[in-house]
């Protein structure tokens, strides 16, 4: 299994049967990709939420692909609107889709589709639980602010192996907050994002790394550059 990081929070997860799935495609207008939108084939897009730097080139990827978008209800409504496959669930619901089991979870953070010239209601932000053929759990956090469910149902009833962990402030946790989710999600290993993609989120990963340290020394955080994969 692979998880490539593309910026910002886009990733790319290569599942052992070869199966693509591209979180948060924000790939064309994100400084930080590296990647061109044209080189992705995902068979799977997962949103969070309908902000533009999450929700990205979904469009684009399913007209060119064929690729099924997976999202909230209100969000998965709007891209099968404009003629594309798509899967709706909602929070605390799991699918499976070719041996991978895909369970939507809470975050914290507004919403809307805001790239539209009216602003469409896009349900509410998520998180993801992704466990692979291979029994790899990875959990990407979305967008949000630190919340207590964090240590009850994430970490304590899904006990993700990775996290994906927002840290670039201002619209998401910052450092401190991300290593305190970090540590009470409690996975075996974190991987930033959300940061550096523009200048006013801008973070110095070795303070989150010092943070996670000091908070529960037995995670290890894997700090990657955009077009780095980590492989487990
Ligand atoms: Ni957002
Ligand atoms: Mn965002």
């Amino acid at each position: 299994m692979e998880i490539k990081w593309l910026g910002h929070s886009a990733f790319e997860i290569i599942t052992d049967k070869n199966l693509k799935i591209l979180i948060d495609p924000f790939i064309s207008n994100n400084p930080s990709s590296s990647v061109a939108v044209e080189d992705v084939s995902p068979d799977y897009v997962l949103l969070t939420h309908g902000h533009s730097d999450h929700f990205g080139d979904t469009l684009e990827i399913a007209d060119r692909t064929g690729s099924t978008t997976i999202a909230i209800h209100e969000i998965a409504l709007f891209v099968s609107k404009q003629g594309f496959d798509t899967i709706s669930m909602n929070i605390g619901g799991s699918i499976v889709v070719d041996d991978i089991k895909i369970t939507m979870l809470d975050a914290r953070h507004s919403a809307d589709i805001d790239f539209m010239e009216d602003v469409v209601p896009g349900g509410y932000a998520c998180s993801f639980l992704i466990e692979t053929e291979g029994g790899s759990k990875i959990f990407h956090a979305g967008d949000t602010g630190l919340f207590g469910d964090m240590e009850t149902i994430i970490g304590g009833l899904y006990k993700p192996d990775i996290a994906l962990i927002p840290i670039g402030g201002k619209f998401t946790m910052g450092p401190f907050e991300g290593a305190l989710a970090t540590k009470w999600i409690s996975p075996k290993k974190v991987i930033p994002m959300h940061y550096n993609t523009f200048p006013i989120i801008e973070q110095d990963t070795f303070v989150f790394s010092n943070f996670v340290k000091q908070l529960d020394s037995n995670i290890e955080v894997i700090i990657l550059n955009p077009g780095e994969t980590y492989s487990d």
